[in-house]
């Protein structure tokens, strides 16, 4: 890589950034694309999103990542929301305008991609998608608008799948999602599902957790996603292959989240030849 006086550069803001595999994606991107451009983490500390933004145009960087913990936080300093962005109420991708940033959610549409890639289907499908908090709520908008058929959506806390429920039933017109207890799974319908695991349990250091334990709820499930890539096969993945379902990490979802931002950034489509490069250099890089 040459940097020069042309090299446009891209970020990723955040806290903690030291271990994100982001720099990867898009270094080996413009370097198999061709393009002059270069991006790096920035760390970004508590209460200082807004002159971290207004610092990045100031400084006419091309686009910015966002992640943990700012990713709501951020939309406060946008020119302009993607509407997709807008109902998920959380930003992971900032791409220059006239006067300012316009913010996208890349990491839905990095997991529809992610799944696409595997032959997983969500329109017409009846999903399980464990979980309430900011990640799980935005799964449900992407299962929602991508034509799910039904989405049970479990939770520890049954007033959050219920709010999260309510919410996006509102924002899509219609009953597509419906609140469970994690407990109640055994009242689920007869029936195999894809189940989506959008919590943080079972994230290294503690790879033996999982958010059910039971081998029966299982024996339910044809398909598991889980968010997590770290460690590389959580327990829910392999309860899943246990049961004899196929299980995917998250690892796909992060490098789909990746070019679509460098898509968005560069005005370019990436083909599947170099995302599937770009995807084994990150596994080089996975700590
Ligand atoms: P994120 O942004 O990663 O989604 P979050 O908004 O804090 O993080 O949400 C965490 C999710 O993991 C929630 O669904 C949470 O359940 P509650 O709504 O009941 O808190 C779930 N979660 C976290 N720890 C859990 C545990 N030990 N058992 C079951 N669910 C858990």
């Amino acid at each position: 890589m040459t940097i020069d006086g042309k090299t446009r550069t891209c970020g990723l803001i955040g806290n903690p950034v030291e271990h994100t595999l982001s720099p990867v994606i898009h270094n080996t991107l413009a370097d198999r694309l061709g393009h002059n451009m270069v991006y790096v983490p920035f760390l970004v500390e508590e209460d200082r999103v807004e002159e971290a933004v207004k610092g990045a145009f100031a400084l006419n960087l091309l686009g910015m990542n966002v992640t943990v913990p700012y990713k709501s936080e951020v939309i406060g300093s946008l020119k302009e929301i993607d509407s997709l962005a807008e109902k998920i109420g959380a930003v992971n991708t900032l791409v220059r305008t006239e006067g300012g940033y316009k913010g996208y959610n890349t990491d839905m549409e990095g997991l529809y991609r992610a799944m696409d890639s595997e032959g997983i289907r969500i329109r017409g499908e009846e999903i399980i998608l464990l979980g309430a908090g900011g990640a799980a709520r935005a799964v449900a908008y992407l299962c929602a608008s991508k034509g799910a058929a039904k989405v049970y959506m479990l939770n520890r806390t049954k007033e959050k799948a219920q709010t999260v429920s309510r919410e996006v039933n509102q924002a899509m017109g219609s009953e597509v999602i419906v609140p469970m207890m994690l407990e109640e799974y055994g009242s689920l319908p007869d029936r195999q599902f894809l189940a989506i695991q959008g919590t943080s349990v079972g994230l290294s250091p503690h790879v033996e957790d999982v958010v059910i334990a039971d081998r029966e709820f299982y024996q339910k499930i044809h398909t598991g996603f889980d968010l997590i890539y770290s460690p590389w096969e959580t327990k829910f993945m392999h309860l899943v292959k246990e049961g004899g379902g196929k299980a995917y990490n998250g690892l796909k979802m992060l490098l789909y989240q990746g070019i679509i931002a460098y898509e968005l950034w560069n005005d370019v489509s990436v083909s599947e030849e170099d995302a599937m490069i770009v995807y084994d250099r990150m596994k080089e890089n996975f700590i």
